[in-house]
């Protein structure tokens, strides 16, 4: 079975290099992964004063990520930090209070630059959002991808062959272990509760 995945590409350009490697990905464990591009160019800016009557947009966003099994964050670094719509769709699909359409899900966050260090910076600023937001965010391999530029992909804007596909295939295989991992425990997990509260019933209706 694939997994539903939601990207989100914290870049609006259209030929972000954080787009390509995203559909890359994809491409790469596409009879596992089921990705879908959630878009967030159109987001109304979050203002809690519309959490009663939400923005047609952020409905939309909202029940868009509600149905995947996992969330792929790709995203640029803009002055060593998030872009500004990536956080707005964060705090979007992390509000109203309580109702995070983010709570519990796998993730994985790659970032990619021209740069050298890859995007260290919006990387780890988009972890500590997950964290918070808590969402199992896949450990290893790190990606702050560097050095990636339009040469880095053919016509058809996939990776060309080299150490950064070579790189990007382990990334996606890993993205699915780990979304595998988390689903398979949690259903293992509450089989297991199943059993144990039929169990405790039958023990008390023999007592
Ligand atoms: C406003 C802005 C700030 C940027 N700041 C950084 C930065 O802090 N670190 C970095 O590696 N690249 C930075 N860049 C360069 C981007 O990495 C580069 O433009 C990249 O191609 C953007 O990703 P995209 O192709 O997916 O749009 C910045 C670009 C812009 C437009």
């Amino acid at each position: 079975m694939a997994y539903k995945i939601a990207i989100i590409v914290g870049s609006l350009r259209e030929g972000s290099i954080n787009r390509k490697v995203a559909r890359s990905i994809c491409a790469l464990r596409n009879d596992n992964l089921d990705c879908s591009m959630v878009e967030i160019g159109d987001l109304p800016l979050y203002n809690q004063d519309f959490d009663a009557d939400p923005p047609e947009q952020w409905v939309r966003f909202r029940d868009q990520i509600r149905e995947k099994d996992g969330v792929l964050f790709v995203s640029p670094e803009y002055n060593r930090g998030i872009p500004g719509v990536l956080k707005n769709a964060i705090d979007v699909g992390s509000r109203p209070y309580g109702q995070s359409v983010f709570d519990k899900k796998p993730a994985a966050i790659v970032t990619v630059s021209p740069g050298s260090i890859g995007g260290f910076g919006a990387n780890h600023q988009i972890r500590q959002a997950a964290v918070f937001l808590n969402m199992p965010v896949m450990a290893q391999p790190e990606a702050y991808l560097g050095h990636v530029t339009d040469d880095s992909f053919d016509e058809n804007g996939r990776l060309k062959d080299g150490p950064l596909k070579e790189l990007v295939t382990n990334l996606a295989h890993a993205f699915h272990d780990w979304v595998d991992m988390i689903h398979r425990s949690r259903a293992a997990l509450s089989e297991d509760a199943a059993h144990s509260s039929a169990s405790a019933a039958k023990a008390k209706e023999h007592a």
